[in-house]
């Protein structure tokens, strides 16, 4: 259940892709620096995906589901699990009142006592006390708490279930124990009837409702296991279930993740501690809030013609727009891209800050553009890596995934940005595949995670870094990293007008 569109995926258990199918569906932006969808759109899109995914299959053999999805995003039913409002996404820069409330005046220090973190303005809590703050009436209708893949478990099983990789994310689980949070809960005035009952990400949280398996074709012996968090799902994807792997995936959001098999806390609090799905370990990340956003962003204005000449090839317009960016050279002439569309999380946490192009000159042309959004990206997941490095979490893996992570381009900034090589696993959809892989482990086809991992992933290609390469991309990211204080006291201004 990604941001942009949901994907499912048909998978075998040698970890094959036997059958894809995908839907889009609209980000709603009331306000600037606001973000929110429909849940009844991502219900009504797997209703609508799930029959081409198995059109001409036999499904009698299919043995379990697994859902994964972008986290933080605040779905709160009413009593008789009606949905109250629209959903509030990780992206939404909204709270930042509640923020400055959790953090300074409950306290980082005792914010990352209770959960690992320090409060951001996309996390859930932050959000239930917006909503409680402005909209009365639906926070007294709040019956459940629960997150966007949950809500499709939910309508898959009736259960209200969440694993603890996604909970980890909502600033109320309690990461180092795993347990909610008491003091969390009360702050935000929820208790634990409101939240989803807690499970591991393979663990079954119930079998499809008899409606679902009669409307699906499937047999109601189906089981749904918990799922996980977009990130935590990509990382079982590429395979990244033990300490020094690390991977970046580029969708909607940038995510730079390392796995660690203790708990270890970013002092600053910049990057996130969650758990992830291998029981007893954890993961740390930085994410870059607009990555294949800006690139989305630019492509749905900007790019009308590239994608008509797409239709045309019968080819995706992204690779178009990937050809037209290999022609300019790095540093694209001198133009630099700062990707702060939705503000920014790591290194920044800062949700009023905006967007820049900086250098513009008049022999800039479309094709500049295109590259400097993709370098400012490669950019932005640096200073992420950086920071994992500088908290000691040594990374001798990187892999590469999510839309992004399937342009050569986009890779090879990577690989000389973080001057490692970067590879890819078979299977581009990363999340997808680690819930089906979590899906298999809890119908009892595999032990344990790690060994679907070694059974279901391939490698594919990979990118090495290229000296040369490294040292020209430096010039430019060193100067990218003193753009934000320079724009930054003018963006708080702006958003103040
Ligand atoms: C992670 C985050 C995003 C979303 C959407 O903290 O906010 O990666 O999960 O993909």
């Amino acid at each position: 259940l990604g941001t942009s569109s949901l994907k499912l995926l048909l998978v075998d258990d040698k970890g094959a892709v036997i059958k894809e199918a995908s839907r889009e569906y609209p980000l709603i932006f009331p306000h600037p620096g606001w973000s929110e969808q429909d849940p009844a759109l991502w219900w009504k899109a797997v209703e609508e995906t799930m029959p081409e995914l198995l059109e001409g299959i036999d499904a009698s053999p299919v043995k379990g589901i697994g859902a994964g999805g972008q986290m933080h995003g605040l779905v709160v039913l009413d009593k008789d699990d009606n949905i109250i409002r629209p959903a509030i996404l990780w992206n939404d820069g909204r709270t930042q009142k509640e923020v400055d409330f959790l953090n300074n005046e409950i306290g980082k220090g005792k914010l990352s006592d209770m959960t690992a973190n320090i409060a951001f303005a996309g996390f859930t809590a932050p959000k239930i006390l917006w909503v409680k703050a402005n909209e009365p009436e639906q926070y007294a209708k709040i019956a459940k708490v629960m997150l966007p893949k949950d809500y499709i478990n939910y309508k898959l099983t009736g259960v209200h279930c969440c694993d603890y990789s996604d909970a980890a994310g909502m600033l109320l689980l309690d990461v180092k124990n795993k347990c909610w949070s008491k003091q969390m809960l009360d702050i935000c005035g929820i208790t634990e009837n409101q939240m989803p009952k807690l499970f591991e990400s393979y663990e079954t949280v119930g079998t499809v409702l008899p409606e679902i398996a009669d409307k699906f074709g499937i047999s109601g012996d189906v089981k749904v296991c918990a799922g996980a968090g977009d990130n935590a799902a990509a990382a079982v994807g590429t395979g990244i279930v033990s300490d020094g792997k690390a991977f970046t995936t580029i969708g909607t959001s940038g995510v730079v993740f390392a796995h660690t098999s203790s708990v270890q806390i970013d002092p600053k609090g910049i990057v996130h501690t969650f758990c992830c799905a291998v029981p007893g370990c954890w993961h740390i990340m930085g994410v870059t809030q607009a990555a294949g956003l800006s690139l989305k962003w630019f492509r749905d204005n900007f790019c009308k013609e590239e994608m008509d000449e797409a239709e045309k090839q019968g080819v995706n317009e992204y690779f178009l727009m990937d050809k037209m960016a290999e022609q300019i050279p790095i540093g694209s002439d001198k133009l630099i891209y700062l990707p702060y569309l939705m503000g920014e999380r790591t290194p920044h946490l800062d949700p009023d800050i905006r967007g820049t192009f900086f250098g513009l000159s008049a022999m800039h042309t479309k094709a500049h553009f295109i590259r400097a959004v993709m370098e400012g990206v490669a950019f932005s997941l640096r200073d992420c890596k950086n920071i994992i490095s500088e908290m000691g979490t040594d990374i001798s893996d990187m892999m590469a995934c999510g839309g992004g992570g399937t342009s050569k381009l986009w890779r090879s900034m990577l690989a000389d940005l973080y001057s490692c090589p970067v590879k890819t696993v078979g299977c581009k959809e990363g999340p997808a595949l680690g819930v089906a892989i979590l899906a298999f482990v809890g119908a009892g086809v595999y032990e344990s995670v790690e060994s679907a991992c070694e059974a279901m992933i391939s490698t594919d290609k990979t990118q090495e870094p290229d000296a040369q390469r490294t040292a020209e991309y430096e010039k430019y990211y060193q100067l990218y990293t003193k753009l934000y204080g320079s724009v930054a006291d003018n963006c708080r201004e702006l958003a103040s007008l």
